[in-house]
């Protein structure tokens, strides 16, 4: 197997910077775009055989260096007892948001091999099948919380902040309630063999500092001390450059990068005790291919002195990319960082 990437993310040294991207899998894709016209996108998360197909698409066609599963991170949530429909135009829709103490009573304890048994097979298969490491994962408590809460997709996040300002209780006693179903939901891929874990929190950059210390770093902190020694364990809090100084007491071994902070700046920041992961702009893949390669040389110099270098987007790649693009980019992080 190629190891490069579970090389870097210990911080070992590695002949090449590996590379993946976030949302690797997905609607750039016309061999997704293919299966996705005859399978809507919860089946296809939902059946084992085709999942596995898909997580290994970019493998084939972008040769990156890990395989993230394919599913999403409301997959647990729906387990737990909510409503969930992927809507083409609005994304995730759930029917019976969390308003009150009572809603909560209602949530099951997760029973992944029962409840998730398609994840469990794909990622059986996937380690059968693949040749470089797979990559687990699962939404960080608060991101999931704001899906529960909101209901979908959300603006200003009002009833999530409403709950944690008028009853932070009660907050926290969901918040808890959200990290054993999410430390369950792990562990299960851990038992099943996953090489490494992402925690994705997509929307932590809509706390203040000082309500991401209280309201979300302690879940994570309690999710990480869960795995830590077993597997890497990655966690990307989007828009939270500003707050590097917290994100990094997640205890995390890597931590993912946006592009709003510099790299250097970035490992100045988190210091050269924690790897990272990242962090081009998903838009800088529209421009030509030496721009591209300029953006990539810079970020691979910038990183010299982290502990470790995983190249990834600053987000997930947009599903109008051009695959040429993403392939090239790819082409362009072994090219450029390749020391032997
Ligand atoms: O390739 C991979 O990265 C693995 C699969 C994966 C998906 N979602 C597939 C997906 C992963 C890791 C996710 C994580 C996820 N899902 C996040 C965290 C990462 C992030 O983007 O911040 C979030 C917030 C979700 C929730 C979600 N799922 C939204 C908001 C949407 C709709 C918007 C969109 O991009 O379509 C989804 C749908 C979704 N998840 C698709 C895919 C491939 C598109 C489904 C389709 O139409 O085919």
């Amino acid at each position: 197997m190629n190891d490069t990437f579970l090389k870097a993310c210990r911080g070992e040294k590695t002949d090449y910077t590996p590379a993946w991207i976030m949302r690797q899998a997905g609607r750039y894709l016309p061999e997704y775009q293919k299966i996705r016209s005859r399978i809507d996108f919860l089946t296809l998360c939902k059946t084992p055989e085709i999942a596995a197909e898909v997580t290994i698409q970019p493998v084939d066609i972008l040769k990156v260096d890990a395989a993230i599963l394919f599913s999403d991170i409301l997959i647990p949530v729906e387990a737990i007892g909510m409503k969930i429909e992927f809507s083409e135009s609005k994304g995730p829709i759930i029917y019976n948001p969390v308003r009150d103490e009572a809603a909560i009573y209602k949530l099951r304890d997760i029973r992944p091999e029962e409840d998730t048994p398609f994840v469990m097979e794909t990622i059986k298969i996937l380690r059968e099948r693949l040749n470089v490491p797979l990559i687990g994962f699962s939404g960080a408590p608060f991101t999931l919380a704001t899906y529960m809460i909101e209901g979908g997709s959300s603006r200003n996040f009002i009833n999530t902040k409403k709950m944690m300002y008028q009853t932070p209780a009660f907050f926290s006693m969901f918040m808890n309630k959200i990290t054993d179903t999410v430390i369950s939901y792990l562990r299960a891929q851990i038992d099943e063999g996953v090489h490494a874990i992402q925690i994705f929190d997509s929307w932590a950059g809509i706390l203040s500092p000082v309500d991401f210390s209280r309201f979300a770093l302690s879940y994570v902190q309690r999710i990480v001390s869960a795995f830590k020694g077993k597997v890497p364990i990655i966690y990307f809090a989007f828009n939270a450059s500003a707050m590097l100084n917290l994100v990094k007491q997640s205890g995390a071994d890597i931590i993912g990068l946006d592009w709003k902070i510099e790299m250097t700046d970035a490992i100045e920041e988190i210091g050269n005790g924690i790897a990272v992961q990242g962090n081009l702009d998903p838009s800088v893949l529209f421009g030509a291919k030496d721009l591209i390669r300029k953006r990539i040389a810079g970020i691979l110099s910038g990183a010299r002195d982290a502990k470790g270098h995983i190249f990834n987007l600053g987000h997930g790649i947009l599903p109008e990319t051009p695959v040429e693009s993403a392939i090239a980019a790819v082409e362009s992080v072994h090219e450029l960082s390749d020391r032997r």
